[in-house]
């Protein structure tokens, strides 16, 4: 009876552990507040890298500020081909001439979220996470658009 019990518990803590490193690793959903949380606290973007042709503080064009720093996690940085993989985020810190930051742009690439438009989730934060614009947003995508063929990326070249 002792060693059944044992073996419950050891079963028990397996998959206790285990399903916590996998919540750990899960993505957010389509959600501005979600996203936030998740570069900010689960895997903070100050920790990823750049493409490696646009790294560090680089100067910006409108609308995104004078001058500004593209994170990329993971997945984007290995997806060597248009499109990038499912779960890529880059996030975009905007910065005024004196180096302040203005705002945080976000693009994250959801499976099915927008397949006409790349399945990219759109959003914009202040520097204290307050949503200011996310979803579809017909602006980020336009400009965006015109650039499908490099999966709406502008700062970066997959070829
Ligand atoms: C008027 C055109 C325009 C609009 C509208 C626009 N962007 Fe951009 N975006 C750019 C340009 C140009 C860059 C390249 C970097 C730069 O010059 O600032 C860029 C770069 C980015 C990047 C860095 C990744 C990359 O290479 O594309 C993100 C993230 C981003 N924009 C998010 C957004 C979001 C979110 C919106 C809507 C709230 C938006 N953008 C609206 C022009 C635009």
């Amino acid at each position: 009876m002792k060693k059944h019990c044992l073996i419950v518990m050891i079963i028990t803590c397996v998959v206790v552990l285990y399903s916590g490193v996998a919540l750990a690793e899960e993505k957010p959903g389509a959600d501005a507040k979600e996203l936030w949380n998740y570069i900010t606290t689960v895997d903070p973007y100050t920790e990823w890298g750049f493409w490696p042709d646009h790294k560090g503080l680089q100067p910006g064009r409108s609308p995104h500020g004078a001058g500004h720093k593209v994170f990329v996690n993971s997945a984007g940085l290995n997806s060597k081909m248009p499109p990038a993989a499912y779960g890529t985020i880059e996030v975009k810190e905007n910065y005024s001439p004196d180096e302040k930051l203005m705002s945080i742009t976000v693009m994250y690439k959801v499976s099915g979220y927008n397949p006409s438009d790349g399945d990219w989730f759109w959003a914009k934060y202040s520097p204290d996470g307050t949503v200011d614009k996310s979803g579809k947003p017909a602006g980020c995508i336009g400009c965006h658009g015109t650039r499908a063929a490099n999966d709406f990326i502008l700062v970066h070249d997959f070829n």
